[in-house]
C-alpha cells in the first residue's frame, strides 16, 4: 500500500500551503514521519502510554504502538504560534487547520487515502518533545496518507439548513 513518493508529497504540500494567512505569517511547518521511524515512534508511544497509565491493558498499549504504522507517510502539521503584536493566535491556528484540510484534500484528489488524526500523542509533553515541537508550537494534526483499502464509512452529516439563521438588527 504505497504512499506518495517525495515529488508527489511535495506537490501535495505545494497545494496545502495555499491557505488564507492573515498577515502572511506562515504559522505552520511540516514534520514527516515515514518508514522505520514510524515504528520507532510507535515504540516510544507504547512506552509513554504505559508510563501514563501503568494499569493500561496490553491491547491499549498495542493500539498506541501501532498508531503510526498504518499509513506509509504521516505529515505532522505543526502550528507555529507565540506572541504576535497584530495577528491573534486563533487566526494563526485557523490557518494551520486550513493547511491540514488542504493537505487532506490534495492527497485525496491525487488518489490517496488520507486522514486527519490527533489523539493524546499530539498533546503529550513527552511526545511533543520527542517530535521536537517547541513551546510556542502545537500539533494541528497528523495527516496519515496512504492507499485506501476500503471506502471510508459514510456518516450522518450536519444539516446546513438547521445551522443557518439570519441576523436581524435589535
Ligand atoms: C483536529 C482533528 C483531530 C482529529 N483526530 C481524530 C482522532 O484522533 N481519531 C479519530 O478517530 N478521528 C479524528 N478526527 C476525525 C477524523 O479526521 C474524521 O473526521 C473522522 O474519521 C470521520 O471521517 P469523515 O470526516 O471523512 O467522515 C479528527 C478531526 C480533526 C478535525
Amino acid at each position: 500500500m504505497p504512499g506518495p513518493d517525495q515529488p508527489t508529497l511535495l506537490r501535495m504540500l505545494q497545494s496545502a500551503v495555499r491557505v488564507p494567512d492573515h498577515g502572511k505569517r506562515t504559522p505552520f511547518r511540516f514534520l514527516k514521519i515515514e518508514g522505520d521511524t514510524r515504528h520507532e515512534l510507535g515504540a516510544l508511544l507504547a512506552e509513554r502510554s504505559r508510563a501514563r497509565d501503568p494499569d493500561a491493558s496490553d491491547s491499549v498499549i498495542e493500539k498506541d504502538r501501532l498508531r503510526f504504522s498504518f499509513a506509509p507517510v504521516i505529515v505532522t502539521v505543526i502550528a507555529t504560534l507565540g506572541p504576535d503584536e497584530k495577528i491573534p493566535e486563533q487566526e494563526r491556528l485557523l490557518t494551520a487547520g486550513c493547511v491540514c484540510f488542504a493537505l487532506l484534500q490534495a492527497a485525496q484528489a491525487m488518489g490517496f487515502g488520507a486522514q486527519w488524526l490527533t489523539g493524546w500523542a499530539a498533546y503529550d509533553p513527552h511526545i511533543r518533545s520527542v517530535l521536537g515541537v517547541g513551546a510556542d508550537e502545537t500539533v494541528a494534526g497528523f495527516i496519515h496518507i496512504g492507499t485506501a483499502l476500503l471506502d471510508a464509512p459514510e456518516r450522518e452529516r450536519p444539516d446546513p439548513v438547521a445551522l443557518l439563521s439570519d441576523w436581524t438588527p435589535g
